[in-house]
């Protein structure tokens, strides 16, 4: 395996400015150019100014710094890059314009230097096409800021060298990255990874289910995220995560799991991006998010019978065990007497499709969302169908309220809120395994590092909150409204079959 000692960058904007960092940082030696010579210049400050600031606070010695800053030196021209081990380029994102610079490169550098690409949405198999020796082309994907986002897709092409990729891979570890491997598909797995949340979250936003905000609150209090879809893109930008989506759902021919939504396009177009614009999904008032005020919790209504519908066995224990912490012994009779309030706690099924299902008085049907638990503190979240009355909608909130614990009313789903969006990001997670794009292991290294997911990654969630739960979730979704997006991943549905881990591999033959 090569040992890497100089490399070369190429584009000294943000991804290749933190490159250079985190390896001079390492003892590696950097070679920089820019087609602007300013920029190779404005990069050197920025990074002395960097490492000013790691030295006043105790993280860095000046010795130290200085040397990192010596080690980088500013190239005027390509051919400076004769002798070095490795070049990475984070130059814009062009097919044409980076597969060029992989040509000139191969004329400049020795024959066994690796080619690495910065690029998130271009194949590598693609780019390493006009090489000379496609075989010495890797992606090597850093994510913003480099030096705090410590996670790095290796990415083998088709026709890569796998012991480059290893060489990739050891080199990350000594710039203090955590690497995971990838093969070459589109968005590899962080960027794939990522598409439940926003996609899933933009079709219930379309269905009305609930309020942009709404959704970014269930899924931060309910679902544990760090953010929402809504607050996210607003961070990313819609003119970012917009063409994004699009390509990728064209990447993989129209799959319907990928499916964009128009309310994208028409805020893109609009000009509503997010926080760079004042406005998106939220409006910005002195950078701060404008916020809708919560509807009070009403007064809780006594007297109240409760039945709680035994059709889904766990949810229904989640949901008596709840009513009688909060004070109120849920009625046992076989069914719902009259003047009860009916509660269902579906999986992946809407109010309405229980209500038709069990013939029940949809007036004062409402559903609970059991998936999560059910803790004191933890967002609640319950689902009224078009029958649901005022009067029964405002006694449910009373009632699930009653110990301080936020509730939230949304109008009916297949899947609630929380349930339809985790449920996507566990099975878009499973497919990317079930084409063997990554391990495992890697998959869920990479969507927790690289998108800062709850729960140590998809799949290991999947685990924890029971496949068999994740399964009937998804199918409940797919059965209620028809749509091909919600079908289970082979590789979900098989390890439930077979009573396996979602990180279960096959055994090696
Ligand atoms: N910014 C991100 O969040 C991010 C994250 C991961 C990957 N990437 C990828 O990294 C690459 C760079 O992104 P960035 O955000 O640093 O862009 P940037 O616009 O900040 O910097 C690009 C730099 O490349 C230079 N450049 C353009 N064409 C060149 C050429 N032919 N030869 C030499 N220099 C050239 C430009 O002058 C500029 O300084 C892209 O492929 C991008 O997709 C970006």
């Amino acid at each position: 395996m090569k040992h890497i000692e100089t490399i070369g960058v190429v584009g000294a904007g943000a991804m290749g400015r933190g490159i250079a960092q985190i390896a001079a940082q390492a003892g590696i030696r950097v070679r920089l150019f820019d087609v602007q010579p300013e920029a190779v210049e404005a990069a050197r400050i920025a990074l002395n100014a960097v490492w000013q600031k790691l030295v006043a606070k105790d993280r860095m010695t000046s010795s130290q710094a200085d040397a990192a800053l010596q080690s980088v030196v500013a190239c005027g021209d390509l051919a400076e890059f004769a002798d070095v081990d490795l070049v990475v380029e984070a130059i814009v994102e062009r097919l044409n314009v980076k597969s060029d610079l992989l040509r000139r490169l191969e004329g400049i550098v020795a024959p066994d230097c690796i080619l690495a690409s910065n690029t998130s949405s271009l194949s590598i198999t693609a780019l390493a096409a006009a090489c000379e020796r496609p075989e010495r082309v890797v992606g090597y994907h850093f994510f913003n800021p480099v030096a705090l986002m410590k996670v790095v897709e290796v990415i083998d092409g088709a026709r890569s060298d796998p012991r480059h990729g290893d060489a990739l891979m050891a080199l990350a570890r000594r710039m203090g990255h955590t690497p995971v491997r990838a093969r070459d598909m589109p968005g590899f797995i962080v960027n794939h990874g990522g598409r439940g949340m926003n996609i899933e979250g933009l079709k219930t936003a379309q269905e009305c289910v609930a309020s942009f905000q709404d959704i970014d609150v269930i899924m931060r209090e309910q679902a544990g995220f760090r953010m929402g879809p809504f607050e996210l893109m607003d961070l990313t930008g819609l003119d970012v995560s917009h063409p994004v989506m699009e390509s990728i759902y064209r990447q993989f021919y129209d799959e319907p799991r990928f499916r964009p939504s128009p309310i994208t396009a028409l805020r893109t177009a609009g000009g509503l991006l997010g926080r760079k614009t004042g406005e998106g999904f939220y409006r910005y008032e002195d950078g701060q998010k404008v916020l809708a005020t919560e509807a009070a919790t009403p007064p809780f209504p006594s007297g109240i019978a409760v039945w709680v519908a035994p059709y889904h066995s766990s949810g229904h224990r989640r949901a008596a065990a709840l009513l009688r912490e909060l004070g109120v012994e849920p009625v046992t009779s076989e069914l719902p007497p009259r003047d009860a309030l009916i509660v269902v706690t579906p999986y992946g099924e809407d109010t309405a499709t229980v209500v038709a299902e069990y013939q029940l008085d949809g007036s004062r049907t409402v559903a609970l969302d059991t998936f999560f638990g059910l803790e004191a503190g933890k967002r609640r979240v319950i689902m009224c169908s078009a029958a649901t009355t005022p009067h029964w909608r405002n006694a449910a909130h009373a009632l699930f309220g009653r110990d301080g614990s936020p509730v939230t009313v949304i109008a009916d789903s297949a899947g609630f809120v929380g349930q339809r969006i985790v449920a996507t990001i566990i099975n878009v997670a499973c497919d990317i395994a079930q084409q063997g794009v990554a391990t495992p292991e890697d998959i869920d290294l990479a969507i927790s590092l690289g998108l800062g997911y709850p729960g140590g990654g998809p799949l290991a969630l999947g685990d924890a909150l029971g496949i068999a739960h994740v399964l009937d979730v998804l199918r409940g979704m797919q059965r209620t409204t028809g749509d091909m997006r919600y079908r289970p991943s082979l590789w979900l549905q098989r390890r439930a079959q077979l009573g396996l881990t979602l990180r279960a591999t096959p055994a090696a033959t």
